[in-house]
């Protein structure tokens, strides 16, 4: 499947990476730590980041551009994250299980960037967010439904394993009306049948028509304001004040999934970039600073539902049957707090965005000018510094529109950029890069000149 020369390469360049996938094998399963690291012929197994580069147990140096899954921003082991961590830990960076005063400072710096958010609560990750405010919103609505976006990733629970990672195959025709299908086993029949509603992202007219048949039943639509499954979709013709405008008509909470967009795409994620307001926001990654670090949060009487309840029979509310449970051991970590406050105040210094901006147009309008003067059939999407490219694809505005690209060419585009020292990305073609401050121009122009070196091969076929 893979192309054999730039496997050959990888091989060669990394025997330690190898031998490690052995010894790994056999105490994790599959020598991995989440499945979407599982690649062939072996993961690349990393020791640390610097700045903008990563670097293996061989020793090679990689422009890393997957930078912890989007979680890093300013560049890996930025300084002043470090002593504030540090300062953290020497103080007593472990868990302390009680409230903390970093809590109350980060609460502070993330409602800025954040207005939506009146009220916000903390987790661990994107993960833990999203589920928690689905729980929100099924306690404030007292309905059982959500409504996802076909292709969308919300994390990894049994509510959000839905109609992602679907091959054409499996999918009836009707695009309109997508069906709704489980991600891998272990999902209770009764969640997929009867708990999740699917629908497509950018058609708001089948969007409507769907979360009007449901309206009765739907306590959220969980939505990312920019679509990160399948690669790159960006939200076309305010599909996403159209959006806020129809959930907001039949009563449906609004749930922004900015774990992946927030303070990337702009300061304020997706909201601040298309002007709208979410009920409810999960946000993880970068807010977190490179940390484990998630928060949730929005409008005051619909997160006010997590608050201990006196209403209802004495027994009702000494079992907690009235408000919606929202607890975690490890919930606003000392440590996780420290580095996303001060990553969300870095962050807010001025020409931040405007030079995350300036290297994005470089990097994804260079790779735009190559396929066009190379005249080989692709797009590439891109919002800021998060992007994806797209083989044999001409447009890719919908999920589906992203079935058409080739798997193969963008396996010699990635397995090529690893032999030539570039980590593009989440190593699979419905994933995407991303870009820090801590690139400079020069870094952006030697991957372009690999770009350039691996279309030609790709184009040579
Ligand atoms: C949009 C989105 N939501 C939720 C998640 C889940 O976050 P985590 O991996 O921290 O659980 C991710 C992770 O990639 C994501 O991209």
């Amino acid at each position: 499947m893979e192309d054999e020369k730039h496997i050959e390469e990888f091989k060669k360049k990394t025997p330690k990476s190898q031998q490690l996938y052995i010894q790994a094998s056999k105490h994790i399963a599959g020598g991995v730590e989440s499945n979407v690291r599982i690649i062939d012929p072996y993961p690349i197994y990393m020791t640390h980041g610097k700045g903008q580069f990563i670097y293996d147990v061989d020793g090679n140096e990689y422009i890393d551009l997957l930078l912890g899954m989007g979680s890093i921003i300013l560049g890996h082991n930025d300084p002043e994250i470090r002593q504030a961590v540090i300062d953290r830990v020497t103080k007593g960076g472990d868990v302390l299980g009680a409230p903390s005063d970093l809590a109350v400072e980060y609460a502070e710096k993330v409602k800025k960037p954040f207005p939506s958010m009146d009220l916000i609560r903390f987790c661990n990750s994107g993960t833990e967010a999203t589920m928690n405010l689905i729980r929100i919103a099924r306690a404030y609505t007292g309905k059982d439904c959500i409504a996802k976006a076909e292709g969308a990733y919300h994390g990894g629970h049994d509510y959000a394993l839905h109609a992602l990672h679907l091959t054409e195959d499996l999918l009836d025709g009707d695009p309109r009306n997508p069906p709704c299908l489980p991600y891998g086993s272990g999902i209770p029949k009764y969640i997929t049948e009867e708990l999740i509603k699917v629908f497509p992202f950018n058609d708001i007219n089948a969007t409507a028509e769907i979360l009007e048949k449901n309206q009765d039943k739907l306590a959220a639509v969980i939505v990312e304001p920019v679509m990160g499954g399948g690669g790159l979709i960006i939200p076309k013709n305010d599909f996403l004040k159209d959006l806020r405008r129809v959930t907001e008509k039949l009563g449906i909470v609004l749930i922004f999934d900015e774990v992946l967009v927030g303070f990337r795409i702009a300061y304020g994620g997706g909201q601040e970039k298309y002007d709208v307001k979410a009920d409810l926001t999960a946000l993880s990654k970068i807010a977190g600073g490179g940390f484990q670090l998630a928060c949730l949060g929005g409008k005051r009487e619909i997160m006010e539902i997590v608050l201990p309840s006196t209403q209802g029979t004495a027994a009702e509310v000494t079992a907690g049957m009235t408000s919606a449970v929202q607890v975690g051991t490890y919930n606003g970590h000392p440590t996780g707090l420290a580095a996303g406050s001060k990553a969300i105040e870095i962050l807010g210094r001025p020409g931040t965005y405007e030079y995350l901006e300036k290297i994005s147009a470089m990097l994804f309008g260079g790779l735009r000018d190559q396929l066009e003067d190379k005249k080989i059939v692709g797009t590439v999407n891109n919002v800021g510094p998060l992007g994806q490219i797209y083989f044999d694809c001409d447009k890719a505005d919908t999920w589906r529109e992203t079935f058409a690209l080739s798997e193969e060419k963008w396996n010699k585009f990635f397995y090529g950029g690893i032999s030539k020292g570039v980590y593009f990305g989440i190593p699979h073609p419905d994933e995407r890069f991303f870009l820090s401050k801590a690139h400079t121009e020069e870094d952006i122009q030697r991957v372009l000149d690999i770009t350039d070196e691996l279309l030609n091969e790709i184009k040579k076929g």
